[in-house]
């Protein structure tokens, strides 16, 4: 059985090995922090993004969507912030030439200490079993409260330190915590500075200053500055919201966890446009509907939190994370961010254009609050894997026991629904009538059909990749048109008709099962 220590080696070595994702230009050895999805990677990705598209756009009569170009007029980037402040705080250390994160190295020290507290934790609980509270005990033992007093401390001066852009300090703390380089063990580090994190080109043959373009960091600029167009053409009255999947560029300065941190990945974001005063309601609002998004898939409850942010981002009154459990521990899956008037009336006031809204009710003009939920594709992908990626034990076909790999993906996100397979492939019987079902059921969802081995390879094969469904066809298949249907999680197996196939399989990995 895989350990904490070890699962995230082990999903990202299945990833690759399965065809899920391979690192981009392997043959030249790769290029840091950016993927490629493979066969099965792009089948889960997708679903993922119809999975965001549908809860977002479909199920929200006032949510439209969007598909604005990577590339935006330069100003852009001056009038959201992004090109004074969207900046990381890194430092280098002398020895192993690494560089850093101060903020990551602070958090990952806070992080030791958090581990210290759980640990406490597990060991009272297995010392009390059932009479156990955990609450109480929180509460009133002097290491726990004395660490998490200590946690306490450093998180506020970190955000403050954030908020201040203060570089001394960090390097101050860095210092004090005595944090060394998990490479080289040492501390001897160089001065913290400001980096920008957004990757610039030129524009057509006009050279320096003046042709300079960003990629865009964040989808969401691409909605503000198409505020106005899309509320008139979509002939929406406040509140709506506008959501948009698409590519983002950051220039990382740790990308170090597969694809947690990329440097070009993808954001699925909404913008929803409202009345100043009522982002309170609204947060609460997202906060809930975004959690619930989450919990459809199945996710333990204990995996997923909200964890408000210490340090809020120059846009921002209120923010939040929907933390995710992944094996290296709680880190951002999604955010949900109050950001105020602040994207709009900057845009109006850079561009010199009116960015309000006519209010029909009360007849006034005003500039729309906004409240915002991003979330990563890859980091869903990745929280997806976490969660999917089990070893088990399971009985074998001698009576005995046997530990197999299985991808328990939500069916409705798996990227193959059903796998047909011959009981024999040498039998001209049985893989054409195979052949012929798996041709009748692929016209209805993303199908197999596999006669590469026994079927006990076959089916291991398949649990590697999350197919949901496989479908066995033997020589009872030829005289009574029924066929096994074996469940992946449960490994039931039942005997249905060839016609039911597409039905039972449709309804068992549709998609609105996760909206009931
Ligand atoms: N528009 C707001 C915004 O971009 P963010 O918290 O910087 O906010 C939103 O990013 C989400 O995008 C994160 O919660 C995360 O899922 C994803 N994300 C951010 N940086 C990423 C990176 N370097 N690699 C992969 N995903 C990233």
């Amino acid at each position: 059985m895989a350990s904490q220590d070890d699962l995230f080696k082990k999903i990202s070595s299945h990833c690759k090995e399965y065809g899920f994702i391979f690192q981009s230009s392997e043959i030249y050895d790769g290029l840091a922090a950016t993927y490629d999805y493979g066969p099965y990677g792009i089948l889960l990705k997708n679903n993922i993004k119809a999975y965001w598209w549908k809860s977002m756009v479909q199920m929200n009569e006032n949510i439209v969507g969007l598909d604005a170009a990577i590339f935006m007029h330069p100003t852009t980037w001056k009038a959201s912030g992004h090109v004074d402040a969207f900046n990381d705080p890194m430092l280098d250390n002398k020895d192993s030439k690494k560089r850093y994160r101060a903020d990551v190295l602070i958090e990952d020290y806070m992080a030791k200490i958090e581990a210290k507290i759980d640990k406490e934790i597990k060991k009272a609980q297995k010392r009390f079993g059932d009479a156990f509270n955990e609450a109480e005990f929180r509460a009133t033992n002097p290491r726990v409260l004395a660490n998490a007093e200590k946690m306490d401390k450093i998180a506020k001066r970190l955000a403050t330190a954030m908020t201040d852009g203060n570089m001394d300090d960090l390097k101050s703390q860095i210092e004090e915590y005595e944090i060394a380089c998990p490479v080289s063990g040492s501390r001897n580090w160089t001065e913290v500075r400001q980096f920008n994190l957004m990757f610039s080109t030129q524009l057509g043959a006009v050279a320096g200053e003046e042709g300079k373009l960003y990629l865009r960091p964040e989808t969401a600029q691409g909605i503000f500055v198409n505020f106005l167009n899309v509320q008139k053409t979509s002939r929406q009255k406040l509140p709506f919201g506008i959501a948009q999947i698409g590519k983002a560029f950051r220039n990382e300065i740790v990308a170090r966890q597969f694809i947690f941190r990329m440097r070009e990945f993808e954001q699925m974001e909404m913008q929803f446009f409202i009345k100043p005063g009522t982002q309170m309601e609204w947060y609460e609002h997202w906060k809930a509907y975004r959690l619930n998004w989450h919990k459809a898939l199945g996710h333990n409850e204990e995996d997923l939190r909200f964890h408000d942010h210490d340090n809020l981002a120059h846009y921002a009154d209120a923010a939040v994370d929907i933390q995710y459990n992944f094996p290296f521990g709680f880190k951002e899956l999604e955010g949900i961010h109050s950001r105020t008037d602040f994207d709009l009336s900057s845009h109006q006031e850079h561009s010199g254009k009116k960015l309000q809204y006519f209010d029909p009710e009360t007849k006034e003009s005003y500039v729309p609050y906004v409240l915002e939920t991003s979330i990563g594709v890859d980091r869903m992908f990745l929280a997806t894997m976490s969660h999917a990626y089990t070893e088990e034990m399971v009985p074998d076909s001698k009576g005995g026991e046997r530990e197999r790999v299985v991808l328990r993906i939500h069916p409705a996100l798996a990227p193959i629904k059903c796998c047909v397979m011959p009981l024999k492939k040498n039998d001209e019987n049985l893989t054409g009538k195979a052949k012929e079902i798996f041709n009748s059921l692929r016209i209805h969802f993303d199908c197999q059909y596999d006669d590469t081995g026994s079927i006990g390879k076959l089916y291991a094969r398949q649990d590697c990749i999350g197919t949901p469904y496989c479908i066995t066809v033997d020589f009872d298949t030829l005289e009574d048109d029924t066929v096994t249907i074996r469940e992946r999680d449960s490994l039931k197996q039942e005997r249905i008709s060839i016609n039911k196939i597409a039905e039972i399989v449709k309804e068992r990995t549709d998609m609105t099962q996760l909206f009931v």
